[in-house]
């Protein structure tokens, strides 16, 4: 494989095009919007720069792998010459379902379909492309260029070659692949919404603070950061959206989404992506607090 192209360049999107292009393919990245594009641009400049900073790229390793990133705005173009589709589009149902209809139009017969979904079903996104042996789940993990899981979801038409190509390209691209199988949450986010539910329950019920709830979890757990900065981190729009998944998907009140989750999100608190969740970041600057609705 050798050409790759990422649909969408959100915060996923510009990591996953960020990742191929340090790793030596040629990536296309595809937007709706040329200022999108732009921004995802500069965003994997100053990624990049970290990397320079730390001594993991030299400056002309940066450079040869920002040449290796074309930007579009068309679809069609785009995906024309790809070997690999990662789609990192919005996690809408819909959106995704329609996309893939389009992908499977557009991109070379032989192209493998890949989503990075955090939740929705590999096997219903498969099933709208007339290829469902060569759809597949790569779902990265944010920061993508630090984080080192990559979630390989089998969907039930998935082949094996194409998971095996898969399992094996992830290696290419250091990090280490774990192949699951297509239920609800697959398994990184069965397993971490629940605990970021539990975090918000015990705030709701006046348990613990914000702070106090995630330094147990840092201090007692050795997790790098608190489930609550966490979520504002994922985004609790997302959150609450996987949590809706796994509700449904299994049908058990275990999943509920706890109220105060819910409020937030109906009233745009969507935590670092909106400004403020349980914690308020100011634009432009590190510095972040507990919001003063969560302050004693
Ligand atoms: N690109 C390149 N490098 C980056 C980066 C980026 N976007 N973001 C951070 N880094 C690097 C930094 O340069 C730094 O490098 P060194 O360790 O060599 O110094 C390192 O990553 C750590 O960064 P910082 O010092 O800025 O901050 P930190 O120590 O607080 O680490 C963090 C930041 C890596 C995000 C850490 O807090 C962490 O691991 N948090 C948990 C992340 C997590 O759980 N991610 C999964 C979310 S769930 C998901 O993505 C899937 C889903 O479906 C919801």
């Amino acid at each position: 494989m050798k050409n790759i192209t990422v649909i969408g360049s959100g915060t996923m999107g510009n990591g996953i095009a960020h990742l191929f292009a340090q790793q030596g393919f040629s990536v296309a990245l595809v937007d709706l919007y040329a200022e999108h594009l732009n921004k995802a641009m500069a965003t994997i400049n100053k990624n990049m720069d970290r990397q320079v900073n730390k001594g993991i790229l030299s400056e002309s390793q940066k450079m040869d792998a920002l040449q290796r990133i074309q930007t579009h705005t068309d679809l069609a173009t785009g995906v024309k010459h790809a070997d690999l589709v990662v789609e990192a589009a919005t996690e809408n149902l819909e959106i995704k379902l329609e996309l893939f209809r389009q992908l499977d139009q557009l991109a070379p017969a032989s192209a493998i379909l890949a989503s990075n979904t955090s939740s929705i079903s590999i096997t219903q996104i498969a099933a709208v492309t007339q290829r469902p042996t060569h759809v597949i789940g790569m779902h990265f993990m944010n920061p993508v260029p630090v984080m080192k899981l990559v979630e390989v979801i089998r969907g039930y038409a998935t082949s094996g070659q194409i998971t095996a190509q898969i399992m094996q390209l992830s290696l290419q691209l250091d990090k280490v692949p774990v192949e699951v199988q297509d239920y609800p949450g697959f398994v990184a986010n069965r397993i971490l919404m629940p605990m970021i539910n539990e975090a918000i329950y015990t705030l709701y019920e006046g348990v613990a603070g914000v702070s106090e709830i995630d330094t147990v979890m840092k201090l007692g757990m050795s997790h790098p950061m608190g489930p609550l900065q966490l979520a504002d981190f994922i985004g609790l729009d997302v959150c609450l959206s996987i949590l809706r998944v796994l509700y449904e998907g299994f049908g058990n009140p275990k999943y509920a989404p706890c109220p105060l989750l819910i409020t937030m999100v109906t009233a745009g608190y969507k935590g670092v992506k909106s400004g403020e969740g349980f914690y308020c970041y100011p634009a432009g600057t590190k510095d972040f607090a507990v919001s003063p609705r969560f302050s004693k």
